[in-house]
């Protein structure tokens, strides 16, 4: 029956082909992961490639809540690339391009958006994504129950990103490994600022509608990314050595925080001192209403604080530029390097004002802490039990016992170098646990760091203490 031989061949040769594209040919290898494999957020990011830049260009307007983005993303294919994703959670995608050339794009389970590039990319080329996206952003909840992503406030939106509420409001490769520069820009009905991270290139209004161009030269990770809208009181000043500063301060908590921000050019100096320079090109803060968020964060540049801070979480929030956002962890299981230093810079700030000492502050936390944190010794910080643990109470106040317990070791002298030289070695990188033990026995060769490792940092239940 030759007439009918022919069709079944075709469709016979035609499943081939669809077979060798989904087994483990070479198509399949080019294939780009859809996750990272962080111990705690498997899926979050991509594998296949590392973004260099994000152009994003938003519209967003409050009373509608709707949100219209464009994304340009350049980056560099670390395999051969016939399919990659990118992390993007709730919001429509109307369009993708690659190359300037229509791609076709397909969003598969929860927040991965799968991109098929009309031609296969190849190992060790840059190209450049374009995703055109709209919709009404929400908030995305935690493994611990906190909401972050795209949070609606009494006058307008706040966008924060730990660990995964980045992918609410923009697609990109969310994972803190894989840091990038970023041009945002937002456009808002006019009367209303929009603030974001970096330095603000432009500020034009027309037609009704105020646009802020926001550039960030030095690379940042995706979770302190932040766009705040709303209506702010702006101060911009420059610190005796020249940092640009921009602080936005809900008109509700102007009073209440004109004390204390007022401080953000001392505490830099103070940290400058400690941690060595400021790693960005500019500083502030972003004060909003205590209801418009549940934690502060430290965004790159200029932390969010939901309501007025007081002086210590105001240090806190600032020691995370050094410690956290240019000094990156490489997976969320090394959560504490951020929250460990950011915390020991609480207890360094007091021991430098006349308040209670590193010492007593460690001595306090070691016989009473579980009065005031009840799950204190419950895990190891360098090792939460689950993904509902990384902000938890082992990560911050016994990951800076840790380096309390280093700074006793070596003595002050060298635990000074240290507090500078972690930082300064890792400049803009991404850095893990081990890198930081290995950095340390490094700087102290002629001291025993065994128990502190294995009882302090990586060891079961309350250590014991001489
Ligand atoms: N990392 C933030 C800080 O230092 C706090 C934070 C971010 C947080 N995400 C969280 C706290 C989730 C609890 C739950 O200060
Ligand atoms: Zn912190």
């Amino acid at each position: 029956m030759p007439r009918r031989a022919r069709p079944v061949l075709a469709i016979a040769s035609a499943l081939a082909l669809t077979l060798t594209a989904c087994d483990g040919s070479s198509r399949q290898d080019a294939t780009g992961a859809p996750g990272t494999n962080d111990p705690y957020f498997p899926k979050a990011g991509n594998g296949g490639y590392d973004v260099t830049h994000y152009a994003l260009t938003l519209t967003y307007d409050p009373n509608s809540r709707r949100l219209t983005g464009t994304a340009q993303i350049e980056a560099r294919a670390k395999q051969d690339l016939s399919t990659f994703n990118l992390d993007l959670k709730g919001l429509k995608v109307t369009a993708a391009e690659v190359n300037n050339a229509p791609a076709r794009f397909h969003p598969n389970s929860d927040h991965e958006l799968t991109i098929s590039p009309p031609n296969p990319l190849n190992r060790n080329t840059t190209f450049r994504t374009t995703v055109r996206y709209s919709g009404t952003p929400d908030p995305i909840t935690d493994p611990d129950g906190s909401d972050e992503g795209w949070l609606r406030t009494a006058d307008g939106a706040l966008a924060l990103g730990e660990p995964t509420g980045s992918m609410a409001w923009f697609p990109g490769n969310h994972h803190p490994s894989d840091k990038a520069t970023y041009d945002i820009t937002i456009t808002v009905p006019e009367g209303l600022k929009a603030v974001s991270n970096g330095e603000l290139r432009r500020e034009e209004s027309k037609r009704g509608r105020t646009t802020f161009a926001w550039h960030v030269g030095e690379p940042m990770a995706s979770y302190v990314t932040t766009v705040a809208i709303g209506e702010y009181d702006v101060r911009r000043s420059k610190t005796a050595t020249g940092l640009p500063l921009y602080v936005a301060v809900d008109p509700n908590e102007s009073k209440a925080s004109a004390q204390v921000v007022a401080r953000i050019p001392e505490i830099i100096r103070w940290a400058e001192q400690n941690f060595g320079p400021y790693p960005f090109s500019s500083t502030g803060a972003i004060v909003d209403r205590a209801n418009d968020a549940a934690y502060a964060l430290e965004t790159q540049n200029r932390p969010v604080f939901p309501g007025t801070p007081d002086t210590a979480l105001l240090v806190h929030e600032l020691a995370h530029q050094w410690y956290g956002n240019s000094v990156t962890p490489a997976t969320w299981r090394d959560m504490w390097l951020n929250e460990g230093f950011a915390t020991y810079a609480e207890w360094l700030w007091q021991e430098d004002h006349g308040g209670d000492t590193a010492q007593e502050t460690f001595d306090e936390l070691y016989d009473h802490g579980e009065e005031t944190y009840e799950d204190l010794w419950s895990f190891p910080p360098a090792s939460p039990t689950s993904a509902a643990h990384i902000s938890g109470a082992p990560v911050y106040q016994r990951g800076a016992m840790v380096l309390h317990k280093i700074r006793e070791t070596t003595g002050d002298a060298t635990f000074r170098a240290i507090l500078r030289g972690w930082p300064t070695t890792h400049r803009h990188g991404n850095a893990n646990t081990s890198d930081f033990t290995a950095y340390v026995e490094q700087q102290a060769p002629d001291e025993d760091f065994t128990t502190i490792w294995d009882d302090w940092l990586y060891g079961n239940g309350k250590p014991d203490h001489a």
